[in-house]
Formats: structure tokens, sequence, C-alpha cells
């Protein structure tokens, strides 16, 4: 069953083929299906950028679509990055975001470095019927970057219960855990209910 993904990430990308072609799906990225457009994040939430994308992409292929809207939230921060994780400050690399993030949580102690990464997930059948799922996914700022794997934020969050970051875990363990892997569940189970 093919099925695209509205996003232009290659490492959301990634995340997406590695959960749902052992389920079968056969995941298709935006550039795949030949469309080179950037939808506007215009919305206020993590579910109206979600549905933006996910109804963008509809609207040119009239097949099943999924998007992804997500971000990490820092508690010191008030719940910044957000919505704006990938292009926040306007900073122009996944490295100088991290920084900053690090900079500004300079010699803030452990118990106030909490923080979650959030997706929203819109999808959209063949016949424009929406769902949505969200996941998160809570930990603590690091105190440095560490670790290869994953994208984004991911060398400076340490999940609960570890002592490693999301960039240093193996991708098949981020991928059973992660806020992405929590919403798909939730998106599988609202499918297998109808
Ligand atoms: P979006 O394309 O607006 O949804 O951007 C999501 C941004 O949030 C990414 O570019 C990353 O900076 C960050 N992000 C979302 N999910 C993850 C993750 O799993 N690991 C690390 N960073 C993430």
């Amino acid at each position: 069953m093919d099925i695209i993904i509205a996003s232009n990430n290659p490492g959301k990308i990634k995340e997406f083929k590695k959960i749902l072609e052992p389920l079968g799906y056969n995941v298709i990225s935006q550039k795949e299906a030949g469309i080179n457009i950037e939808v506007e994040e215009t919305g206020t939430s993590f579910r109206e950028n979600s549905e933006l994308k996910a109804r963008a992409i509809y609207k040119l292929t009239h097949k099943q679509v999924l998007a992804d809207d997500s971000g990490i939230e820092v508690e010191y921060l008030n719940g910044a990055p957000g919505i704006y994780s990938a292009r926040y400050m306007n900073l122009g690399s996944d490295e100088e975001r991290t920084n900053y993030v690090l900079k500004q949580l300079e010699g803030v102690e452990e118990s106030k470095r909490n923080a979650r990464f959030v997706c929203c997930i819109c999808y959209i059948d063949e016949n424009g019927k929406e769902q949505f799922a969200e996941g998160y996914w809570n930990g603590k700022l690091a105190t440095e970057s560490r670790g290869e794997n994953g994208f984004g934020y991911d060398p400076i969050f340490i999940p609960n219960g570890e002592t490693i970051t999301s960039a240093e875990m193996l991708p098949e363990e981020k991928n059973k855990k992660s806020h992405r892997a929590i919403a798909l569940k939730e998106l599988l189970k609202i499918l297998n209910k109808e």
C-alpha cells in the first residue's frame, strides 16, 4: 500500500520508512512522488501545521498522505523552540540550533532541564478523510552534544530512563520509543479500528 510522506526532511522520512515498511506500507517521500514544494508552516500548533502539510500534498496527489509536525519543547525556555524547532532563531543548521539551546541552558541544574519531543501526525486517506495522532517523548537536555545517529536535537536529548542521548541510541531503539513511533502506533490503532 503506497503512502506519501509530506516532508522534505530526510531524517524523518528515514524513520517513517523503518517503522512503516515492515508493516507492509510502501513509503514514498514527497520528493519521490515528484512534488517539489515546501509547504509554509503558518499554523499556531503542531496539529495545524501537520494538517497544512498533509492537505497540500493530498490536493496534488489524491493518494494517502501522512505528515508529521514535530519539535522539542524545553521547559526552562517556556516550551521553546516548539513549533519553530526547524527554524529556531533563523539559525541555518542543526548544529547551530543545538548549540544555541545548550548556551541558553548553560549552568542550569539538572532538575530544571526537562524537555520533551512532540509529534503530531495528520493522515489523509484516498477519500480525503483526516485523522490525527500525537506522541510525546519526555527527557532532559544534556549539557553537551553527543552521538551521531538521528537528526535535529537528538544529540542534546536524553530520554527519561536512559543515560545516553537519542543520537547515541541505535536507530531501531529510537524508533521503538520516540514521539514519532508513539504517534504512529496511535494512528495505526485508530486506522485498524475503522
Ligand atoms: P518540522 O518539519 O517543522 O516538523 O520540523 C521538525 C523539527 O523538529 C526538526 O527539523 C528537528 O529540528 C526537530 N525534531 C523533530 N523530531 C525530532 C527527532 O526525532 N529528533 C530530533 N529533532 C527532532
